[in-house]
């Protein structure tokens, strides 16, 4: 199975990116053929500061790296060293209907956000659908907001392929229907967008203060508690296998203890964790070079494929060389 994902470069990565798809996403470089790249293309369709995007790439690769990407198991690369993927775009685009982009709910949630419309941000999809394509790709694990990508790179392949032949794979979207939503510290959904996250790489001081901010109720120490409604709870039990997850519910029944108690504990949880892949993360921050060097040996595998890809495809369409 080869699997193809793409995870945006913008900026620091929470607690729910990880339990909610990086983890997954490490679990496949046990199993499948994985292709894990960088969009930093994309990104330029919002994000125009020129500093922040470079210094965002560079971090996104050292969080990966960090978290667990292994570059000998996994093709890891920045989606700008490619660039057969730009004529691929262009040559999709000549077989992309108007009407499948102006359907697209992410180009109107966008607008709708007061993001200035511009081409690259409508044309969006056919980037995406060049990514997918490229590298034919059977199975591409999206959160739900990029399904509808995934179906318009299916219905540009098909299209294509019903006047060329089969050049190619039609991919599927994947999405994790059972993965519970991460709350973030004031109990709605964990999201950079809310403001109410908990990074994966904060200092120990950070840390014990964002979790000190996590919403609970007024219940007193001696009280018994509730801990399925309890945040701190919530997120510990990330942290937790299933007896270890009985054990502290059954704390918070007892009473005795208070808020203050558990949101301490959360906290050595997070910490310890997280601690070796902090290590690497320090590590990879003082060692950029090393990090550049990782994505241009991605960026090479990925081309070995990509090369004979483009060229087959340059054929089927009658692009002269
Ligand atoms: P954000 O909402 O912070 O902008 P993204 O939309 O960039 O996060 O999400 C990136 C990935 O992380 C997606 O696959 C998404 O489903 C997952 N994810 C984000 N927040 C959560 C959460 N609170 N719980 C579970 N998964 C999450
Ligand atoms: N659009 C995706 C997102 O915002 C990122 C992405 C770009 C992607 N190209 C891709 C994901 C190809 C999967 C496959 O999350």
């Amino acid at each position: 199975m080869r699997t193809l994902t793409g995870i945006q470069p913008s900026g620091a990565l929470h607690l729910g990116n990880y339990f909610g798809a990086i983890k997954q996403m490490l679990d496949l470089q046990q199993t499948d053929e994985l292709f894990l790249f960088i969009p930093n293309l994309h990104a330029l369709t919002t994000l125009k500061n020129p500093q922040i995007l470079k210094t965002n790439t560079i971090d996104a690769a050292s969080t990966l790296l960090s978290l667990g990407v292994d570059p000998n198991k996994t093709i890891f690369w920045v989606q700008s060293d490619v660039k057969e993927v730009l004529e691929l775009y262009w040559i999709l685009s000549a077989y992309t209907p108007m009407g499948l982009l102006e359907r697209a709910h992410g180009y109107k949630d966008k607008i709708a956000k007061g993001i200035l419309p511009n081409h690259a941000l409508f044309s969006y999809p056919v980037l995406m659908a060049a990514d997918i394509l490229l590298y034919s790709a059977n199975m591409v694990p999206v959160g739900k907001d990029q399904i509808q990508h995934v179906e318009i790179t299916r219905d540009i392949a098909i299209k294509f392929n019903n006047d060329h032949g089969d050049i190619f794979t039609i991919p599927e979207a994947k999405t994790e229907e059972e993965i519970a939503l991460v709350p973030g510290i004031d109990g709605a959904k964990m999201s950079k967008s809310y403001g109410n996250t908990i990074d994966i790489f904060l200092s120990e001081k950070e840390l014990k203060a964002k979790i000190g901010k996590i919403v609970t109720d007024s219940t007193s120490v001696e009280e018994p508690k509730d801990p399925y409604t309890c945040n701190v709870f919530a997120l510990a039990k990330l942290f937790l296998d299933k007896n270890a997850q009985e054990e502290l519910a059954k704390r918070y029944q007892k009473g005795g203890e208070g808020h203050g108690h558990f949101k301490a504990y959360l906290k050595e949880l997070v910490w310890d964790y997280f601690a070796s892949h902090r290590e690497k993360k320090d590590y990879y921050d003082k060692h950029q070079d090393e990090i550049i060097d990782i994505l241009r040996e991605g960026a090479y595998k990925a081309r070995e494929i990509a090369l004979p890809m483009i060229d087959k495809i340059r054929q089927s369409v009658g692009i002269y060389r």
